[in-house]
């Protein structure tokens, strides 16, 4: 019997590439929504209000997003346990004139990207790194995320962690973008530099767009409110 399309080879890749996109866009929007956090505190707690008043809606979209990353982490993990059972034995000379660094090391910065999910949660969505002020209220009697998050990027170890952690995602974005239009025949001899000198400046904007919030609570430029 033949196999399904999904689980053939080439059936993975446009996994991958579909649930990147999904992924990259989620970056992306949760970074435009994030920086709000320089409009002050009033601006980025109404967000994260407003956020939760879409409901059902949410829970849909957050269903998508965890199935999206399942779906890209099986897909890309197999692959690469076939790749390297296919060659057994490695290569006497290691031919990486045409892979570069970041795409040698997809499936490394994939695995340090989850991790760091992990710790993301851990921090900004169940409040365990720093408990002490994670219940904090704004005088609206809302979550004070804005002074939660920046409390939390004080603390140097963690503002550290987030900065390596967006270097990483940088490097996974600066291949992953051009190869999923690769994955999905969008890419010609043409259009190939076009997209590879595209990705690497959107990893390079997400990179010093993240990068921006915990840097500015670190060294002052964001304070948070209520007198701390
Ligand atoms: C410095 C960069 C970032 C900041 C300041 C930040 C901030 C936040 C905050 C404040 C929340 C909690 C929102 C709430 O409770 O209402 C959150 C949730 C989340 N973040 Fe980030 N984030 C950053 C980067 C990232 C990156 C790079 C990823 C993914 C690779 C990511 C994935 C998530 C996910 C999956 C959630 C849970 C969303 C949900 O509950 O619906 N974040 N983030």
């Amino acid at each position: 019997m033949p196999k399904p399309f999904i689980t053939s080879s080439i059936g993975r890749k446009y996994v991958m590439a579909v649930t990147g996109l999904i992924l990259f866009g989620f970056v992306i929007v949760h970074m435009l929504g994030n920086l709000q956090i320089f409009l002050g505190q009033e601006a980025l707690n109404a967000y994260a209000e407003h956020l939760e008043d879409f409901g059902a809606l949410l829970w849909i979209a957050r269903g998508i997003l965890l199935t999206a990353l399942v779906a890209h982490m099986i897909s890309a993990l197999s692959l690469a346990i076939e790749n390297k059972n296919a060659r057994p034995i490695p290569y006497a000379v290691q031919d990486t004139v045409q892979a570069s660094f970041a795409s040698r090391t997809m499936v490394m910065t994939g695995l340090i990207i989850f991790a760091f999910v992990i710790f993301h949660l851990a921090h900004l969505t169940f409040g365990k790194i720093h408990p002490e002020v994670y219940s904090l209220m704004d005088a609206k009697g809302r979550h004070d995320l804005y002074s939660v998050v920046i409390l939390g990027f004080q603390d140097y170890r963690v503002a550290g962690t987030y900065v390596l952690a967006m270097f990483f995602l940088c490097l996974h974005l600066s291949h992953g973008i051009s190869s999923l239009f690769q994955s999905l025949g969008l890419n010609n001899v043409k259009t190939q530099p076009v997209f590879k000198t595209a990705a690497k400046l959107i990893a390079l904007l997400i990179f010093i767009g993240n990068c921006s919030i915990p840097m500015a609570s670190l060294f002052g430029v964001l304070k948070p409110a209520g007198g701390f």
